[in-house]
């Protein structure tokens, strides 16, 4: 094979010739199973096939239109999310990437608000470039360390356009934040006029064992950004604002042109991804295995007494916080020679399978976890 990608990230050299549920194949036809989801992405499974059945009839109707038109996949989509958001008589608009999405929700922010600031708490990812780029050029943004509640009487509220909410951190790390914290924060938030953004990106489409992460606080947010799982691996997101967003956006004749905004083709695949969720009772089955799960972890931290510090999990997201003086990277490499494929962030291991996983699978990489870290 040719090698003329730019290294952006350091892949091995094993090829992917086909995926399929939480198992993917490499060229000499060895089997994985996905403890990723790619990245996040395909919570019903890889290549899921009444995805790929709509995939196949939309691309043979649109695919994608210009400005003059509207579709009904978009309008349909609109509705649905908006009514699962529990942001009904809001507005939505769809796009293609997680980065995208967030950004957009920030620009309004700033534009409706006048304000110039962004309030984020520390281990959020929020975009790859932009506004929500985690960057010492980005000097709008304000990192709070998560559930210190104390550092929340330093910040003057009224800088800010929005606090943007994560409600489980996936950049690694998997942290969930207080209720305490998210209560406060979301009150002194609103009260000085800041929207509140929900980036629901990793967390939306059941990962959290609910539709989305912020529906384990008792807040409504303002906006909410979904992406990745919204197309099971095609790339889609959405922004979509609350009834009283929407008045103040068309009072403010704020424009944003891209090409790919509310193509029908993705709108029609994230619909289908709604309607598997809502017959196929995946969320509920997410609650159990992602419980069997962190029993399983919790009863190998146990057992390993001086290897694992923690485990810590909401619905199947979940964590196993080694020692801090073993290198997740080499277990990480060592389960992927095994056949498993776990993300890693120093020395935590992070476990987010499409949600179709199974207790057979999970005994399967928890017994390879516990033979490497006997092996160490
Ligand atoms: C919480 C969160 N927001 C936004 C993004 C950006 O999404 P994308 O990579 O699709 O641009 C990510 C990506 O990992 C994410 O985890």
């Amino acid at each position: 094979m040719t090698n003329t990608i730019l290294p952006f990230y350091q892949p091995t050299n094993k090829v992917v010739v086909r995926s399929n549920g939480f198992y993917q194949y490499d060229a000499e036809g060895k089997q994985y199973t996905d403890f990723d989801s790619g990245v996040w992405c395909v919570n019903l499974g890889h290549s899921h096939p009444g995805v790929l059945r709509v995939m196949e009839e939309q691309a043979k109707i649109s695919v994608h239109h210009g400005y003059r038109f509207r579709n009904l996949q978009s309008e349909l989509l609109s509705e649905k999310l908006l009514g699962i958001l529990n942001l009904k008589g809001g507005k939505s608009v769809f796009l293609s990437s997680g980065s995208e999405a967030v950004n957009l929700s920030i620009t309004l922010a700033k534009h409706l608000t006048g304000r110039n600031r962004i309030l984020k708490t520390d281990n959020s990812y929020l975009s790859a470039y932009g506004h929500g780029q985690i960057s010492d050029q980005n000097a709008g943004l304000l990192t709070v360390k998560m559930n210190d509640i104390e550092a929340l009487s330093q910040i003057d509220f009224s800088e800010f356009a929005a606090y943007v909410f994560e409600p489980g951190t996936s950049f690694g790390l998997i942290r969930f934040p207080d209720p305490d914290f998210v209560d406060l924060i979301s009150r002194k938030a609103r009260k000085a006029g800041c929207f509140l953004i929900a980036d629901e990106v990793t967390t939306g489409f059941g990962r959290t064992g609910k539709w989305f992460g912020y529906q384990h606080y008792n807040i409504q947010p303002d906006m909410v950004v979904c992406g990745k799982a919204m197309g099971n691996g095609y790339p889609v997101s959405s922004l979509s604002v609350s009834a009283e967003t929407a008045r103040q956006f068309e009072k403010a004749h704020f424009r944003y042109a891209q090409s790919h905004q509310n193509d029908p083709l993705g709108c029609a695949v994230a619909l289908e991804v709604i309607r598997i969720f809502e017959e196929s009772g995946i969320i509920r089955h997410c609650n159990e295995t992602g419980s069997y799960f962190l029993e399983e972890l919790t009863s190998l931290k146990n057992r390993f007494p001086g290897k694992i510090d923690d485990v810590r999990a909401r619905g199947l997201m979940l964590a196993a916080e080694l020692a801090a003086d073993i290198d997740g990277e080499s277990i990480s490499n060592r389960l992927f020679d095994d056949g498993f494929v776990v993300g890693f962030k120093q020395n935590i291991l992070r476990f987010m399978p499409p949600l179709t996983i199974n207790n057979k699978e999970i005994d399967l990489l928890v017994g390879a976890l516990e033979r490497n870290l006997n092996a160490l």
